[in-house]
């Protein structure tokens, strides 16, 4: 069984982060998420590019192959294989009763020719609906999107392509929480008004099954993948590393307070970019501000790590110029200033020499789907390539590797 989902950059990534988690803890590490990416994300009907997407991955699929389409605001519970091992289908989906009966968050496909024909029409239907505003409209007050008025037009039309309907509680989960019998829910979808909230860090009334669920797998930020790295605070010696690029010290006040011995190095230019450097092409937002901002950075970034006294020591200077300054020997070192492959590659050949033997070099951003300009994934994979290293990729994208010496 395939798991995939669509992500087309109006959903945070990070629910497609904790998606990938939910499956990998309850199916195992072996257990693959596939991310289309719709090119044609159309302003009049977000759906047009993931029906698109999906259409055509079902359409490639190979006959026989079991796909398990899933909205990116879904979590994985238990192991969905079951049901393609119960039941004999073309496609199942979990209506529920309601205002809107059908929910295309959650489709179990067995690929087929029944199902590539269903597919085509779902996503006619779909593309019909998008064509005005008015429709847009009229599809989600009937249906709740064009979509899922699609999907009812194409199970109403003639379908060859057998259907089974299963048990919306347990296999998609959308609504109704109270009411789940919480050991048997397979998978969780939070629909938006909910992981909105969530992403936010706000309160809901949702139950405690859920919270729980989302606190699994809810992806961590950096200066977890960080700590998770560095040595304890009972070692005999505090653990020193390097964050290269700290901007308004976010990274930085979080790994110090969450860390009692750390002592770290903030390395920043915090200086507006020449014109025509790498930085200032390299399509980061940052990079066109204006000095006044980034003044305004090393001001926050002092407030936020004064508690932490002598433990941090900021060194306003280019990374190149830096890596000569500060004593090898580092635990860690984090790369997250210049997103460019050029920069990047710079970075990772002037730090790598300054991390200790069974240390980590690391850093931030790379394979950002909102940012494709920046090349960090490009310098970090050669790196690991030519040193035969392994990679780590970890949440909020940041990827480490370990030096051995
Ligand atoms: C993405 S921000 C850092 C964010 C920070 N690490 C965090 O997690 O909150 C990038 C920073 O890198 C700095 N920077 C870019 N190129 C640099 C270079 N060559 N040397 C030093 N700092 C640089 C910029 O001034 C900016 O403050």
């Amino acid at each position: 069984m395939q798991f995939v989902t669509s992500h087309y950059g109006g959903q945070d990534f990070s629910l497609v982060q904790a998606l990938r988690n939910s499956i990998k803890s309850t199916c195992g590490t072996g257990a693959k998420l596939e991310i289309l990416r719709p090119d044609d994300v159309n302003a009049l009907d977000r759906f047009r590019g993931k029906i698109q997407a999906l259409r055509d991955r079902v359409v490639a699929g190979e006959d026989g192959e079991e796909l398990l389409l899933l909205d990116a605001d879904t979590f994985v519970l238990r192991n969905p294989a079951e049901v393609f091992g119960d039941a004999e289908f073309d496609i199942a989906h979990c209506p529920r009763p309601g205002r809107f009966p059908t929910n295309t968050g959650v489709v179990f496909v067995r690929v087929n020719d029944r199902t590539r024909r269903f597919v085509d029409a779902w996503m006619a239907y779909t593309l019909a609906w998008g064509e005005s505003e008015k429709l847009v409209a009229e599809a989600a007050k009937q249906s709740g999107g064009t979509d899922q008025a699609g999907f009812e037009q194409a199970l109403a039309a003639e379908t060859d392509a057998v259907v089974a309907e299963l048990p919306y509680l347990e296999w998609n989960c959308c609504q109704d929480f109270e009411q789940a019998a919480t050991d048997r829910v397979g998978i969780l979808h939070l629909k938006g008004k909910w992981h909105k909230r969530l992403l936010k860090g706000q309160d809901t009334d949702l139950p405690a099954w859920v919270l729980d669920a989302w606190a699994r797998f809810k992806p961590g930020k950096r200066w977890d993948e960080i700590l998770r790295r560095l040595p304890g605070p009972q070692t005999d010696r505090p653990p020193v590393m390097a964050e290269v690029g700290v901007w308004r010290g976010a990274c930085s006040s979080n790994v110090l307070s969450r860390h009692a011995t750390v002592r770290m190095y903030l390395v920043d230019t915090w200086r507006a970019p020449e014109p025509g450097s790498s930085y200032a092409d390299s399509g980061d937002q940052l990079a066109a501000l204006n000095q006044e901002n980034f003044d305004d950075a090393l001001e926050r970034t002092k407030r936020a790590t004064r508690s932490h006294g002598a433990r941090c020591v900021i060194v306003r200077q280019p990374s190149l110029r830096a890596a000569k300054m500060i004593r090898p020997g580092l635990d860690l070192v984090f790369i997250d200033a210049d997103h460019s492959y050029e920069g990047c590659q710079a970075d990772i050949e002037a730090w790598r020499g300054l991390v200790r033997d069974g240390g980590w070099l690391g850093g931030h951003d790379i394979d950002h789907e909102q940012f494709p300009k920046w090349n960090v994934g490009q310098a970090v994979r050669e790196f690991v390539e030519r040193e035969g290293c392994r990679l780590e990729l970890g949440d909020d994208h940041t990827w480490f590797v370990r030096i051995t010496k």
